[in-house]
């Protein structure tokens, strides 16, 4: 197993971010530069951190057939002068996309910096990064009992979810029912949106015998949120293709009891609004109580952390006898400003523009689950005007936005290399099958 990596000097969980860097305190943040990077990163310190004996391998040979195993794409083998050119044109087109370790570390500075910003009262408001306070300022015990409800909302699907724990075995009985969320749904009134989860919790509960009795509920709403206690939230701005109207600065608890109590026989208290991110934390700490950090790489991308509250410049009220706060960082929004110019391609440019919230959650857009398809059919435009990929083919298809989506890229990823089940599959679903040559194959691959 690899073990998870450790800055030097041996970051634990009750370390701050604040620790590994003096936090500057700019009135606009200005994009890192260039040769800008952590002198002792994790990517420094990888080889030491890795189990190698489990392989026989040196550390270094160790991280070096992972890359190549994992993270290295597989160049096509021309035939021919002509499909070496078309290699060679291939090449130059997905240079852009390789990230060397000084870029990488460079991020890894900047995002911890923006983090410490957002922690900070006099750089707040100009950080990127607005690490908000959850008021989650304890970690689950493992001696939590009882029947809890839970709605989860934040992608394509939403969730009504009964929870049942055992107090000291650690073991969580969950009943889910899951509903997709439509895209009138996702652009329409918010009033719309959280009547339906009250009608979809009703129903839910109706399923599992669950009315006549009174229940706490948690509510996993991913999105930016400022917090001002457990249970209340206001939203700060829609992501993911969300843009309904009337929530933004509204609280989001307040809206969902009213939704609910539009049902008379529903008694129920919404007792905390939580991140997925948070969420997923405090699920993994029920379990493993080291557990340091909840991050999702979803249909967006963030991370919640443990910081220590005397960090924490804008925790509102007095603290109590606990020393920490969960953080929910944000961190999609890196980048907002800039930042993260000096490595965006023309193609996260075009899938920037088109989208529903140009300029906003940048580095989510890079990477997510919602933009790949995306930036993938952006690629393959490119790709198919310089004949590299496709000529045999009537590529008009490629124009059409959301033609390809992030699961295609999954299943071309699931077949076995050297096999085209998968693809074919994908190619046939699009409409570019017709004319597909082996060599299109493995370039498709390739990308
Ligand atoms: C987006 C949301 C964030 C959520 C993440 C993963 O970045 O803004 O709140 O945690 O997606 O779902």
């Amino acid at each position: 197993m690899l073990k998870i990596p450790r800055a030097p000097g041996g970051r634990r969980r009750t370390d701050s971010f604040s620790n590994l860097e003096t936090p500057v305190h700019p009135n606009a943040p200005a994009p890192t530069p260039a040769n800008s990077f952590i002198p002792a990163s994790f990517l420094d310190s990888a080889p030491s951190y890795i189990d190698s004996s489990l392989l026989n391998l040196p550390p270094s040979q160790l991280l070096q057939a992972a890359g190549n195993l994992l993270l290295q794409p597989i160049l096509p083998e021309p035939m021919t002068i002509q499909d070496n050119k078309r290699i060679i044109e291939l090449k130059k087109l997905m240079q852009e996309f390789h990230l060397t370790d000084e870029q990488l570390k460079h991020i890894e500075k900047r995002m911890i910096m923006e983090i410490n910003w957002g922690l900070a009262k006099a750089s707040n408001e100009t950080s990127n990064i607005k690490s908000y306070i959850t008021y989650v300022t304890q970690l689950p015990t493992g001696r939590e009992h009882g029947r809890f409800l839970a709605l989860d909302l934040g992608g394509t699907n939403f969730r009504a979810i009964l929870i049942e724990l055992e107090a000291g075995t650690s073991s969580i009985n969950m009943k889910t029912a899951k509903h997709p969320v439509s895209m009138d749904l996702m652009q329409g009134p918010g009033e719309d949106l959280f009547n339906f989860m009250a009608d979809k919790l009703r129903e839910f509960m109706v399923d599992h015998e669950l009315l006549g009795h009174r229940y706490k509920l948690g509510f996993t709403f991913s999105f930016p949120t400022i917090q001002h206690s457990l249970s209340s939230a206001d939203l700060a701005t829609w992501t993911k293709g969300f843009v309904c109207s009337g929530v933004e600065g509204n609280d989001v608890g307040a809206l969902l009891e009213k939704s609910i109590s539009r049902h008379a026989d529903l008694d129920i208290e919404v007792c905390a609004i939580l991140n997925d991110t948070t969420g997923c934390l405090l699920a993994c700490a029920y379990k493993r109580p080291d557990c340091a950090m909840g991050v999702i790489l979803g249909t967006g991308t963030n991370a919640s952390y443990v910081e220590d509250i005397a960090n924490v410049e804008l925790f509102e009220g007095t603290p109590g006898k606990h020393h920490q706060v969960v953080i929910n960082t944000e961190w999609g929004a890196l980048g907002n400003t800039g930042s993260l110019d000096f490595m965006r391609t023309r193609f996260d440019h075009l899938v920037d523009q088109n989208s529903m919230n140009p300029a906003k959650q940048v580095y989510e857009k890079l990477i997510s689950g919602m933009y790949l398809g995306e930036l993938t059919r952006h690629i393959l435009v490119e790709a198919a005007e310089k004949k590299i990929i496709f000529s045999g083919c009537n590529t008009e298809v490629l124009q059409k936005k959301e033609l390809f989506l992030t699961r295609h890229i999954s299943e071309i990823e699931a077949d076995e290399v050297g096999c085209t089940e998968n693809m074919i599959q994908v190619l046939e679903e699009i409409n570019l099958a017709e004319g597909a040559t082996d060599l299109d194959y493995q370039i498709l691959r390739y990308i």
